[in-house]
């Protein structure tokens, strides 16, 4: 390429960020071990041959945005676990909050044992792909740099910095409807807008953990927070959900494509458990802010478009309209989609707080993803 000053600062950064690794800084914030040392790595992988070898370098970005994606996944898991999960040695650093707990419980009892087990797949697909990408001998991703913001003060939180913000959250809920639609697939119809299952939730911004302890009262203000977190939980992963087998489209070798197509479906899994929990958060009005959770099974919403037990994929229209609907993820457009990731995340505001070199970074990995092309051997 050139040596535009823009591309040399960009390799310096790469370069800075894989020393960090090196030197074990990763990680260690969250208090895990992810490597042991690379030479362990590769004498563990005496499974499939193709362990060894190395990897095209567009199977490379894939593999790299997706780590990073899973590390800010981790990070915001990591404090609802603190707050609202299980507290065990899988997911160490809280000692849980019960006045959130309880509200989270009123969308389903088991709640904290499902927000753990999210948590500790989290950090297990970010673990993997950067020991795979490590195996490789390709460059691994460490977002601990930006370990910086403040996190909740509340009753159980670790206190520690964070990467992700979940206190100023604006989130689009139209996934709820774009799943219950047989007539329109965004990968079909760009412009169609999917109403919105929370519209209060897409307009200001919105604390899904208690803050400090102040956050505990007034009661229906807690239910507030509590039942942002059950549709911030799904909003996510229904991203993870089209984010991998859009990437798996242009994956050139197998293993790597296995590797995208495995963990995409639990990512869909997270997403079906909590979009089948969102349905069950108690209407209601926050008395301090007015965010209103409206009753989606009753006028004007309810029916097709929201009725709150509808959790399976609606058939729709896909590739073609000429052909019969089916019962898919969507999008799953593969154009652009780290990048459409990253403008997702930064919109609904989780990265609030965090440097320009953070979006830099984030905007650089995406577009290596985005450029990666299917390769034939
Ligand atoms: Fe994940
Ligand atoms: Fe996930």
């Amino acid at each position: 390429m050139d040596n535009s000053p823009e591309l040399k600062t960009c390799s310096n950064r790469r370069a800075f960020l894989k020393k960090g690794i090196a030197t074990g800084a990763i990680g260690v914030g969250v208090g895990f071990n992810l490597f042991g040392n690379s030479s362990s790595v590769l004498a563990q992988s005496e499974g499939p041959e193709e362990s060894s070898g190395s990897l095209t370098s567009g199977d490379a970005a894939l593999l790299r945005f997706a780590a990073a994606a899973e590390i800010l996944e981790s990070d915001f898991w990591v404090q609802y676990n603190e707050l609202g999960g299980i507290q065990d040695s899988e997911v160490p650093g809280g000692s849980g909050n019960p006045i959130y707990t309880a509200k989270l419980q009123k969308l389903d009892a088991d709640f904290p044992q499902y927000i753990h087990d999210n948590t500790d797949d989290e950090i297990t697909h970010f673990t993997f792909l950067n020991a795979y990408l490590e195996s490789k001998g390709a460059d691994t991703i460490n977002l601990e740099p930006f370990r910086t913001l403040p996190g909740s003060t509340a009753t159980g939180s670790s206190g520690k910095p964070r990467l992700t913000n979940l206190m100023q959250l604006t989130l689009d809920t139209s996934w709820w409807t774009r799943y219950r639609s047989s007539d329109h697939n965004p990968d079909l119809d760009p412009a169609f807008k999917f109403p919105q299952a929370v519209p209060g939730l897409s307009k200001g911004q919105f604390t899904a953990i208690p803050r400090t302890d102040a956050d505990l009262l007034p009661e229906k203000h807690i239910q507030a927070i509590a039942n942002t977190a059950g549709f911030h939980m799904p909003t996510i992963e229904q991203g993870g959900n089209s984010l991998y087998p859009s990437m798996a489209q242009r994956a050139t070798s197998v293993e790597v494509l296995r590797i995208l197509i495995s963990i995409g479906p639990t990512e869909t899994m997270h997403f079906q458990t909590w979009s089948d929990k969102a349905g069950n958060a108690p209407p209601l009005t926050d008395p301090t802010n007015g965010l209103t959770f409206p009753d989606l099974n009753s006028p004007p919403f309810g029916g097709e478009t929201f009725q709150t037990n509808l959790i399976m994929p609606e058939p729709c229209p896909f590739l073609n309209r000429k052909l019969p609907k089916c019962s898919i993820i969507r999008p799953t457009e593969t154009r652009g989609v780290a990048m459409g990731v990253v403008n997702f995340l930064t919109s609904m505001g989780l990265f609030i707080g965090q440097p320009k070199e953070f979006f830099e970074l984030l905007r650089d990995l995406a577009e290596d993803a985005d450029e990666a092309v299917r390769e034939s051997h």
